[in-house]
């Protein structure tokens, strides 16, 4: 689905959440950060807000950097509670993200796929996808089977996730991250792009081969995802023309 712009984008897949969401009286949602769900959690909230629904909303993100702990305001819970569980209200036990800051990480890891699946597993998951077409933390390279686990950053990911932080020394350079397997586990995936430097990683999505050094293409082996882009994220794809 191209769209005009980022507006729009946020708009349209916050209103396909919202759709799931009103359809289902219990709904697992996977969560996703990063620049570009902003303007959806903001559309999400809107539509969301006042309405008794949230009860039935479960979320579990994607990921968390490694070593900050929730207060820290560049991780990914506090983008998380500022964006979605605050504005609902949402509880902790209806909230959930990998803890960055566990003593044991390969026990928090399996832990949190436990707790996914002890939920029965995603409906409805938000993606991103970064210039190398990671999704996730799964970097180039991953493993399409992989189930939740520990990851090293490619330099390039941190480069590109410094802007949140003060400086690059601040990034940290691992995460915990829900693995492809995990991912593609879910019923349905709504991906959004926007911007001319995600066009390559959609260009492999949609006309590539499904390769490790794109991640992103795992999802050629899903049987329902919707991808969302804006017109600079979809200049590389051949549109066919609306007969
Ligand atoms: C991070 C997150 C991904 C996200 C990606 C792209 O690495 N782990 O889930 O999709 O960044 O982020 P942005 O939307 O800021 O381009």
């Amino acid at each position: 689905m191209v769209v005009e712009n980022y507006k729009e984008l946020s708009q349209k897949s916050a209103q396909m959440f919202y759709q799931s969401i009103i359809n289902k009286r219990a709904i697992n949602l996977g969560l996703a950060t990063g620049g570009t769900p902003v303007g959806f959690y903001q559309e999400l909230v809107k539509f969301l807000k006042g309405h008794d629904m949230t009860e039935c909303i479960r979320t579990f993100n994607l990921d968390e950097y490694i070593g900050l702990s929730k207060g820290n305001p560049n991780s990914f819970y506090t983008f998380m509670n500022d964006h979605f569980y605050k504005p609902l209200n949402l509880s902790d036990d209806q909230t959930f993200i990998p803890n960055g800051k566990a003593d044991d990480l390969e026990d928090e890891s399996s832990q949190y796929e436990t707790l996914i699946q002890s939920y029965g597993g995603i409906d409805l998951q938000l993606l991103g996808v970064g210039e190398n077409g990671h999704i996730g933390f799964n970097e180039p390279g991953s493993h399409f089977e992989q189930r939740t686990h520990v990851v090293n950053l490619k330099p390039s990911t941190v480069q590109a996730n410094a802007r949140f932080f003060n400086s690059i020394k601040d990034v940290p350079k691992k995460a915990i991250t829900m693995g492809i397997g995990t991912i593609l586990d879910a019923k349905e995936i709504i991906v959004i792009a926007n911007g001319e430097h995600k066009a390559e990683a959609i260009y492999q999505l949609v006309h590539g081969e499904k390769s490790r050094n794109w991640p992103i293409t795992a999802l050629k082996g899903h049987s329902n995802v919707t991808v969302i882009l804006d017109e600079a994220a979809a200049n590389k794809v051949k549109l066919r023309q609306a007969t």
